[in-house]
């Protein structure tokens, strides 16, 4: 090759591998399988293996320097980074929107609106097409050096095309870890016996403000870029939306959420919308940025001392409220784990009296130093259990340590701690109580046996009153039996016998699922029921076949291993069996069909979508070809779906996915 070829292909691989970076860590919408990407990788190393001197230090190979940092170095913003102002409610956001239309003369005018990401403000430098430096926010004015870690965001391009932009130019965005990704880091952590972080925010900012730049490239931190610090020098584009899809077009990482709004209506269907969503959006956000799009309103508009009047942040509602701990319970979970529990000063949250709040395990406890007589911010989200945020330091006085128990509060038997793993454990499964019912009302289920309408309580007074002691018990319960239960009537009898007969017809994954057996919940259900024939063949299992199984890892494998060698959990399985249940087995699937993904689902994250594929014997491939017979496609698809539609492979969208996957079972 002569060298203008290999400068050629150079600089041509490393234009690709930024571009299937962005589509991989950005927008979720990989275009080639991993094992193309490290191909090209491979190549790329071995170019600049074979020819050392043309290694440019914007390569993907240069991301992570060598060197340890000592400390930070300060650096001047030459823009301040400011704050928004926030809008706390309607009237405020109201008021913010009708300030505009007085100032512009204007009742309607565009708006650009997208999710407030809860991470960590940057700036970044570019010179000349070349990424040159990246500040943390500091304190508006100054802050500290961490291009070393800001250079090691694969989705951050490290030189770019130069058209329509100034010579030196900063952008500012927003670091951040998916929340995924923060769950897996803090395992990591706590089995590493590493201090865990208490929320992904955090978590970003510990990275970023790490000295090794080896940590921060092992964090995956993700960025999304949300502006410039100087509008005016962008003179080229007259409106935000603009330059952000000129700023995405040249290969940084924008978020596909954003959306311009022309009246006051839209900003709130905006917001309805994006409430709905934000729990599925992989990455934490808090509320919405509203900004005028047009750049020649932003000099009128101008500043107050901390913020622009141009833009607005309106926060999604946190329900959240300020108690006192009295004291803590401890309770017993279906497979014994042990969670703390904060008994409240009862406080009202959104309209709901809250008297309890999972302090989740005793780590958790720790990192967020919570003790008894401490004031603490409660935060409620939908059904969800109330969950401690922070504790309020400023009133602090006459605390109590949470001790640590040895024994289990219900049974007394001793706690144990599992593989190294967070929660402590009641190992007496089948004798204590609260194990006993946490796995019969498992059974009953909607996901399980779907007995319906018995509740919970019921399930508690049986076991009280010894009609049952295990799930296969419940079969053999008459109407007499129910008569010996407190107020119960002939009609709800009637219903709680008809409802048990009905659940003896169960699909095999179900059955299993009904099981409980230890972290095996429904996606590995389903693939257990594909793999083994009947009942008895998984009652047989050896841990090498269900090791080879998808979604049945080495910890897994063992959990059901020990649950099958159970004497006790055998005979249940047979008297289920003996007393009426019967399980259908579907046809054994095989994967001969290809299914690829696009764009983004309300209901489905791409996991699950995956999973559902998967289980109605779809392949999911990354790249459509001549052997793709499907592509689900969602909101905002990639080039997926014009390839899919030269190709004529059938397009299945988001509100057929349903019948799909519910016609193929
Ligand atoms: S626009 C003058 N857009 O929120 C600042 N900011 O509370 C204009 N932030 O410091 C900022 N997501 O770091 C904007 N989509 C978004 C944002 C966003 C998060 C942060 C930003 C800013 C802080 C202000």
């Amino acid at each position: 090759m002569t060298k203008k070829i290999i400068n050629k292909r150079y600089e041509e691989l490393i234009t690709i591998i930024d571009k299937h970076n962005l589509l991989y860590h950005t927008y979720d919408s990989p275009e080639i399988t991993d094992y193309e990407y490290d191909e090209l990788y491979l190549e790329l190393k071995n170019l600049e293996k074979n020819n050392s001197s043309i290694i440019k230090e914007y390569s993907p190979t240069q991301r992570v320097g060598s060197s340890l940092l000592e400390s930070f170095e300060k650096r001047n913003h030459e823009y301040p980074m400011l704050s928004l102002s926030n809008a706390a409610s309607q009237d405020e956001f109201n008021e913010f929107h009708k300030k505009i239309s007085i100032k512009i003369k204007k009742n309607n005018f565009e708006l650009f609106a997208e999710p407030k990401f809860d991470g960590l403000a940057v700036n970044i430098c570019f010179e000349n097409g070349r990424f040159r430096y990246a500040t943390t926010r500091g304190d508006g004015f100054i802050g500290e050096d961490v291009t070393h870690n800001v250079k090691t965001i694969k989705t951050l391009p490290l030189k770019i095309n130069t058209s329509r932009l100034p010579d030196k130019f900063d952008l500012r965005g927003e670091i951040f870890i998916d929340k995924n990704d923060f769950m897996l880091i803090n395992k990591k952590l706590s089995q590493d016996n590493e201090k865990e972080y208490s929320n992904p925010r955090n978590l970003a900012a510990g990275s970023i403000r790490q000295l090794d730049p080896l940590i921060a490239s092992s964090r995956n931190l993700k960025l999304f870029i949300h502006g410039v610090s100087d509008y005016a020098s962008f003179f080229e584009f007259k409106t935000h939306s603009d330059l952000m899809a000129h700023l995405s077009n040249l290969g940084f990482p924008v978020n596909k959420h954003s959306k311009i709004i022309t009246n006051l209506e839209d900003c709130y269907d905006y917001f309805f919308q994006m409430s709905n969503i934000r729990d599925s959006i992989p990455y934490e956000i808090d509320g919405l940025v509203y900004r005028v799009n047009d750049f020649s309103k932003y000099n009128s508009l101008g500043f107050t001392s901390k913020s622009p009047k141009w833009a607005i942040a309106y926060k999604f509602k946190s329900l959240e409220a300020m108690t006192r701990i009295k004291s803590v319970t401890y309770q017993v979970g279906r497979t014994g784990a042990i969670t703390p529990v904060a008994e409240l000063d009862p406080v009202n949250i959104g309209g709901v009296s809250v008297s309890r709040a999972t302090l989740h395990n005793f780590s958790e406890i720790r990192i967020k130093d919570i003790n008894i007589n401490d004031y603490v911010y409660v935060k409620r989200a939908g059904d969800v259990i109330p969950d401690i945020d922070r504790v309020e330091l400023k009133r602090r006085k006459n605390i109590k340590r949470i001790v640590v128990p040895k024994i289990c509060p219900s049974c007394s038997s001793e706690l144990k701690r599992e593989n190294n793993q967070v929660a402590l454990k009641c190992i007496n499964s089948k004798k204590c109580r609260p194990q006993i019912e946490g796995s019969i009302i498992h059974f009953i289920s909607r996901k399980g046996m779907n007995i319906i309408g018995i509740g919970n309580q019921i399930i508690k007074e049986l076991i009280e009153k010894k009609l049952i002691k295990r799930t296969a018990d419940i079969y053999r319960l008459r109407e007499d039996d129910f008569n010996k239960l407190d107020r119960v009537g002939p009609k709800s009898i009637k219903n709680y016998m008809s409802a048990i007969d009905k659940s003896k017809n169960v699909s095999f994954n179900k059955f299993i699922y009904s099981l409980g057996i230890k972290e095996v919940g429904e996606t590995s259900s389903k693939s257990l029921s594909i793999e083994f024939k009947t009942i008895n063949e998984l009652v047989r299992c050896s841990l090498d076949k269900l090791i080879d199984i998808n979604d049945v890892g080495p910890i897994v494998a063992k959990n059901i291993v020990h649950y099958m060698n159970d004497i006790d959990n055998k005979q249940n399985i047979g008297d289920l069996l003996k007393y009426g249940v019967e399980i259908s087995y579907s046809k054994n699937i095989k994967y001969n069909k290809y299914a690829v993904i696009t764009g983004i689902f309300e209901n489905y994250s791409r996991e699950r979508l995956k999973n559902n594929l998967e289980s109605i014997g779809y392949n999911v491939t990354n790249s459509i070809s001549k052997k793709t017979n499907i592509l689900i496609c969602g909101e905002k698809p990639g080039n997926k779906l014009s390839k899919a539609k030269d190709f004529k492979i059938k397009i299945v969208y988001e509100k057929e996915l349903s019948k799909l996957l519910s016609e193929s079972r």
